[in-house]
């Protein structure tokens, strides 16, 4: 039988090639996002009949709820849900906003948070379920300029951390994805350089591999990764010493 699968931020970018990539792999994907005109072109570009658009700001509660009863509804059991929507804006510490941390606490973590809030119970009581969190290598350690958006996805690790033990013993598997740089409309507006940048449709392949494999950190591109995991050990005299590069004069 076909299964589920339930993306948000399925309109561009990453979730959009996820989409695309699972519909072509006979998945039924329930696609999320804001705005309707991009949900309507994905399901005009994807395999026929498997894409299916439900609408839905991942910051409204209440709308998460509903949209997930919608689906179960119309498409049967969540199989599994990929909670992918999120958003980055650069913030310099000279800009420092409380709006700006704000809105990327709620997209970004809350957004998350909420679907989570409604699958787990479901999925506990069914003891079987995969839900992907997609944070970002960015959460490892803090990075001059992503003072706010380094913050909910390293909220976004810990939060995976502490769950990954009960939810195996309740039979629901949990992935953590922390991409590196990914050709995307979020990345387009990047001025800076972006390391091993790689492509939205590589990325989908990777995670997709990854979430059959039901690993639990699916995060790429490897040498990116390396490099960001080996900073993670550094002293902060060290670590301070090289991100203080990264400040603007
Ligand atoms: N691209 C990268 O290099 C990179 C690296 C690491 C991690 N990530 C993470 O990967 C995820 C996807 O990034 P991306 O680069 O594909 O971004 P993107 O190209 O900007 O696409 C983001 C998608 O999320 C949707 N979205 C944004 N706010 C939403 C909300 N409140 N409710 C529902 N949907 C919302 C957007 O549609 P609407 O605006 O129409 O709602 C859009 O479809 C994000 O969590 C991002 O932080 C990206």
């Amino acid at each position: 039988m076909r299964k589920t699968v339930w993306i948000t931020g399925a309109g561009k970018g990453i979730g959009r090639a996820l989409a695309l990539h699972m519909a072509r792999e006979g998945w039924s994907v329930a696609a999320s996002a804001r705005t309707v005109e991009d949900l309507t072109s994905l399901a005009v570009e994807g395999e026929a009949g498997r894409i299916h658009v439900f609408a839905l700001d991942v910051t409204d509660l209440d709308a998460t709820q509903k949209t997930i009863v919608k689906i179960e509804g119309e498409l049967g059991p969540i199989d599994m849900a990929i909670l992918n929507a999120g958003t980055h804006v650069a913030m310099s510490a000279e800009n420092f906003s409380v709006a700006t941390f704000r809105k990327l606490v709620d997209v970004n973590l809350m957004g998350p948070v909420n679907g989570l809030g409604v699958l787990l119970p479901l999925f506990r009581v069914r003891g079987r379920g995969h839900i992907a969190v997609v944070a970002s290598v960015a959460g490892y350690r803090g990075l001059p300029t992503s003072s706010a958006y380094g913050a909910t996805k390293a909220a976004l690790i810990n939060m995976c951390e502490a769950l990954k033990p009960e939810l195996v013993r309740d039979g629901i598997d949990l992935s953590l994805i922390n991409p590196g740089f990914v050709e995307t409309p979020l990345t387009e507006k990047n001025k800076f350089p972006m390391p091993f940048l790689i492509s939205a449709e590589e990325a989908a392949t990777t995670i997709y591999k990854g979430l059959i494999n039901k690993k639990f950190e699916i995060s790429f591109p490897w040498t990116f990764v390396l490099l960001l995991k080996l900073m993670r050990l550094l002293p902060y005299r060290l670590f301070f010493f090289l991100t203080s590069r990264m400040v603007t004069p």
